[in-house]
Parts: structure tokens; sequence; C-alpha cells
């Protein structure tokens, strides 16, 4: 490839897409002048108040770099050395942070629970709570759910409103990973304070980066007297950003047009339709439901090598399965390139 050649669009994950044109033309716009740093501008003050009129709620917005640092931080915040915070077993948080949830807590232990399709269950809740009762254990603090979930799939309603009596009962706060919260909002289609402080989530990181920002994070606070000296917590962690503004640029070219629900319900769309013409022209079957911009596929071992060498690029999730994610930035021409190179290698292996 010409080193100047643009890189066809993968399926690797949402975060090897670019920034969406709505944020880099905010970019430009806000790089007006002087303006204040380490968040004491304007704008930074216009996201926060666009944040508590998406939510109907007076939260309290911090924004990170990226979506470790929300988690970690976050959950440091709601946890003692102490404690434990209780997720599922394949969860970004127990698998993918290299600890940073433990390090930033100084201790807490974060316990990965079992599941069903990537979601877990008031019952695996209530197992591992049940469990850690005396003092010998981490005393269990927190339940974290991400929204979407690892594996692509939605909690809904229903099932947030379980898992909140489990947590009033063993008096354990929620805090949710929303990396894709905007996906979960879109597959949906209910107000963001459905799924978050009304469903019992005391602190929320809202994903940017895979929702079509370059580096961005939302740690919402629901609860807000968690959110006390918070911003010590970013400065000591290398998070709080002295150029704010581009934080908040960033975020109100997604908030104040619809653009983050728009780019969200694209992504679905496209996983939805990749998951059925994958179906329907290659009998390959999801392993999981397809409920937001993911689509988990069982491919035989030449098949993956096979478009593998074609330059196509994906990974295999927890369990062997291939992981599909779309973006705001796929298109159906990638799609159609895709399932075309699926069908080819079936017919020729
Ligand atoms: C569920 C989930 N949470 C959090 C993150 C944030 O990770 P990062 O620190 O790479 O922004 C990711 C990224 O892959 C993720 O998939």
């Amino acid at each position: 490839m010409a080193a100047d050649a643009i890189p066809k669009t993968q399926f690797a994950s949402d975060n090897t897409a670019g920034m969406c044109p709505e944020v880099m033309e905010a970019y430009v716009r806000a790089n007006q002048g002087s303006l204040p740093s380490y968040g004491d501008d304007a704008l930074t003050e216009r996201a926060a108040n666009r944040f508590r009129e998406l939510f109907e709620t007076d939260c309290d917005v911090f924004f990170v770099f990226n979506g470790t640092a929300a988690n970690a931080l976050a959950l440091a915040t709601c946890c003692k050395s102490y404690h434990s915070v209780i997720c599922y077993e394949h969860a970004h948080i127990v698998v993918a942070e290299c600890g940073a949830p433990e390090f930033f807590s100084n201790g807490a232990k974060v316990i990965g629970a079992p599941g069903v399709n990537g979601k877990l269950t008031p019952a695996s809740i209530v197992s591992i709570a049940d469990k850690c009762v005396d003092l010998h254990y981490h005393k269990p603090r927190a339940i974290s759910l991400t929204q979407c979930t690892e594996l692509s799939t939605v909690y809904q309603l229903e099932e947030l409103r379980e898992i909140r009596g489990v947590a009033a009962r063993f008096k354990l706060l929620t805090h949710m990973d929303g990396a894709r919260f905007a996906n979960s909002v879109a597959a949906l289609n209910v107000a963001p304070k459905a799924v978050t402080w009304e469903a019992g989530v005391k602190v929320l990181c809202f994903g940017g980066t895979k929702l079509g920002m370059a580096n961005t994070e939302a740690v919402i606070f629901f609860d807000r007297a968690l959110a006390s000296e918070f911003e010590y917590r970013c400065k000591q962690a290398g998070q709080l950003a002295s150029k704010m503004r581009f934080h908040a640029a960033a975020w109100l070219a997604m908030l104040e047009s619809g653009t983050w629900l728009k780019h969200a319900q694209h992504a679905n769309r496209c996983a939805a339709l990749l998951a059925l013409r994958l179906k329907t022209e290659a009998n390959l079957t999801p392993a999981f439901p397809i409920e937001a911009n993911g689509v988990f596929v069982n491919l035989p071992k030449n098949l993956e090598q096979g478009l593998h060498d074609r330059g196509w690029v994906f990974y295999n999730f927890a369990e062997g399965v291939a992981r599909l994610m779309c973006s705001w930035q796929t298109m159906e021409a990638d799609i159609n390139a895709f399932v075309a190179d699926v069908v080819d290698l079936q017919e020729k292996q």
C-alpha cells in the first residue's frame, strides 16, 4: 500500500475509525484565541450543562482521555482499598485494564462473575456477594455493568431493575462502563435517564472515543457526593486536560445536534446488516444476539486466515469467536466487500 493511501475501513474495533467530521469541525471552531485552561472555560461549562439536559438531572461531569482512566478513577472513587467490584467475567475492567481499577483504588479487587451473553445476572451477583461476607474477603462495594456489553448485547430495563434490587439488598453502588453507552441507548430507544440514574446507576463512564471522537470520555456522577474532589484524582492520574476546551468542544458537537445518537444508530444498523448478510449469504450464525454495533461469529480457521490474508483485520474475543465491530465510519460498501470475500473464500476452500 502506498504510504499516503487511505487504509480501508476495518471491522477490528470501533476505535480504529477516525474522528467524525462533526468533531473535526468543532475542533477547528474551538481553536480560536485564548481561553482559560483546566476546565475554567465557557465551553466546558456549556458541555456539562448539555449532559445535565441530556440526563434530565443535576449531575457532575468530568472529562478524561480514555475509557480505562474513566473506569479506574470512577471505581476508585466508589471503593476503599479493602472493597471489591463485581463485574462480568470478561468485562473490560477485569481483563483489559491492566489492573488500573485496583491500582487507583490502592487495592480494591475486581471480581469477575459468570453471566449470560455478556451480562451479569442477579444470581451471579448474589453468588459473589453472598460468599464474601466475612472480613477475610474484600468487602463487596460496587457492581460494574458494561452497557452495551463486551459481547455487544444490551441490558434491558427489566434486567437493570432486577440488578438494582440486588444492589439495594447488598448495599452496592452501581458503576456503568459506557464505552459504548450511545449504542445501548440507540438500541433500547429510551431516554438516557432510564438506563442510568433511574436504574440506580451512580456513576457512568460515557464513551466518546468509539463514538467518533479522538480521545475523550465523560465521567458522569449522578450521586454528586461521589464526585467530591474527583478533579484531584484526575490531576493525580495525569487525566486533567489543560486544554479542556477541546474535550468540551468535541462533546458539544455530539450533544447539541443529536450527532451522538445518529452515529450510534448508524453503527447499530450496520452491525444488523452485516449479521444478516453473513447469515443469508454465508450461512454464518451470530454467536450472540445482535443488539448493538458488534457481530460475533465463529469462523472456521481457514476462512479466518483467508480473510486476514486478504487484508481484513479483526480479533478473536472471549471463547475464540471473531469480533466484527461497526462504527460511525462503516459504509454499506465495506460490508459488501467483507461479505463478498467471505463467500468467495468459502467457495474456494
Ligand atoms: C467495554 C470497554 N470499556 C472501556 C474501554 C476503554 O478502553 P480505552 O482505555 O482503550 O479507551 C473499552 C475499549 O476497548 C471497552 O471496550
